[in-house]
């Protein structure tokens, strides 16, 4: 029989068990339910050969495997190909097979990240094929060179016009944000505009503000993104094709954990007694003397969790994935904001 005592020591356990999984949630299976999010109805049916495909107008097509996008463009010079992600892999073949006997020509990478791009080899095989991206990519390929994301053909530092027969795509470098050489792409005839890993439509982004390496320019790509006059917007991620309203949406969403993180580091300063940093430093500096990392670590998580939980109230289960990433998003935010914007609260200069 459980006595009251073990009841109670039982209820803290799964208490404490509970509250390690904030922020972690590797071990942990429940999520929120996608049912009556937008990542629901875009999701796009997957052919027995595990893709699915968008017909977007005008010869441009997106393909998924439900995860990831690539975007192709025919047109009566030869087919080109935005990014070939390898959980697509020979199904970008097979669906432009599918669709043409004009061979592909062109192969744009959005940015060298191998997850989008570690099939552009099952292209390039042929000699005819012309690769295209910014520089920076170019930059990185050459210092990690790897088989499968050949080295370019074609680079380019602010722009690029590919005109392919009947076909415009405009490339524009908007300056590091997601990575050092990340595009946007724009097909002007159909007003189809692609930023891979900025905007992740019905998702909050994937996690840490989608591992931006540097969180301004990846916050300002939003309204880089906005300044086009575009339909369709593919974020290289998940189902189907969105539009202008995620775009915005999204910057809503980034605009509020900015202003929620930035509240938390001000509060910091304060005598707060979840967050003030003169509060939490003695007590974590008593059982663990002269460690400062262990004092810096309690109190980046807890004002992390602070604009965690405001941003929730707002947005947890809106965007999919506020519960999986909100925390991770909260934390790089802290990060920019002491690192890139001098918002340093307590640890700044004191008057
Ligand atoms: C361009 O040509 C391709 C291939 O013939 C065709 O599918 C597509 O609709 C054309 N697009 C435009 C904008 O003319
Ligand atoms: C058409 O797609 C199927 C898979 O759905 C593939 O087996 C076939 O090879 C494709 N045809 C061409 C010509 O690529
Ligand atoms: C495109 O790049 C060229 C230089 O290569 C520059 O002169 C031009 O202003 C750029 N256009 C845009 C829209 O950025
Ligand atoms: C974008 O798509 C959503 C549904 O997915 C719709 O509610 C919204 O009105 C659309 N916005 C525009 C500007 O077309
Ligand atoms: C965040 O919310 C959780 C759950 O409500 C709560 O336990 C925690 O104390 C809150 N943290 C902060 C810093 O407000």
């Amino acid at each position: 029989m459980m006595t009251l005592l073990s009841t109670i020591a039982c209820l803290l356990f799964l208490a404490n068990t509970a509250s390690a999984c904030v922020g972690y949630a590797g071990l942990h299976d429940h999520f929120l339910p996608l049912k009556g999010t937008l990542a629901v109805e875009q999701e796009i049916p997957l052919n027995a050969a595990g893709y699915g495909m968008s017909d977007l107008g005008q010869g441009a097509y997106m393909i998924t495997d439900g995860i990831y996008q690539t975007f192709v463009l025919l047109s009566t010079a030869g087919v080109v190909v935005v990014d070939a992600p390898p959980t697509i892999g020979r199904n970008i073949e097979y669906a432009i097979g599918n669709l043409t006997n004009v061979p592909v020509k062109w192969v744009v990478y959005s940015h060298m990240h191998a997850d989008h791009i570690g099939a552009a080899y099952l292209f390039t095989n042929n000699p005819c094929v012309v690769t295209i991206a910014q520089e920076n990519t170019a930059w990185q390929l050459n210092f990690t060179p790897d088989p499968r994301r050949p080295p370019l053909a074609i680079t380019f530092k602010d722009n690029y016009t590919l005109v392919a027969g009947n076909q415009t795509l405009e490339l524009f470098f908007p300056g590091p944000g997601h990575d050092m050489g990340n595009i946007i792409i724009y097909a002007l005839k159909q007003k189809i505009l692609m930023m891979v890993d900025q905007v992740f439509p019905g998702y909050v982004p994937f996690e840490y503000l989608a591992e931006a390496i540097y969180v301004p320019g990846w916050i300002k790509a939003h309204d880089q993104l906005l300044a086009y006059d575009f339909d369709v917007y593919l974020g290289g991620h998940m189902g189907g094709p969105a539009n202008r309203t995620a775009v915005e949406l999204q910057r809503e969403y980034v605009q509020d954990l900015y202003d929620n993180c930035f509240a938390a580091i001000q509060k910091s300063g304060t005598d707060d007694p979840a967050v003030g940093l003169g509060v939490i430093a003695p007590i974590v500096l008593q059982n663990n003397v002269g460690n400062s990392w262990a004092e810096f670590g309690v109190y980046l998580d807890a004002i992390s969790e602070l604009c965690y939980n405001v941003t929730s109230e707002k947005w947890l289960g809106k965007p999919a994935g506020q519960d999986i990433f909100g925390y991770s998003h909260a934390k790089a935010m802290i990060n920019s904001l002491r690192f890139d914007l001098d918002v340093l609260g307590p640890t700044g200069v004191q008057p």
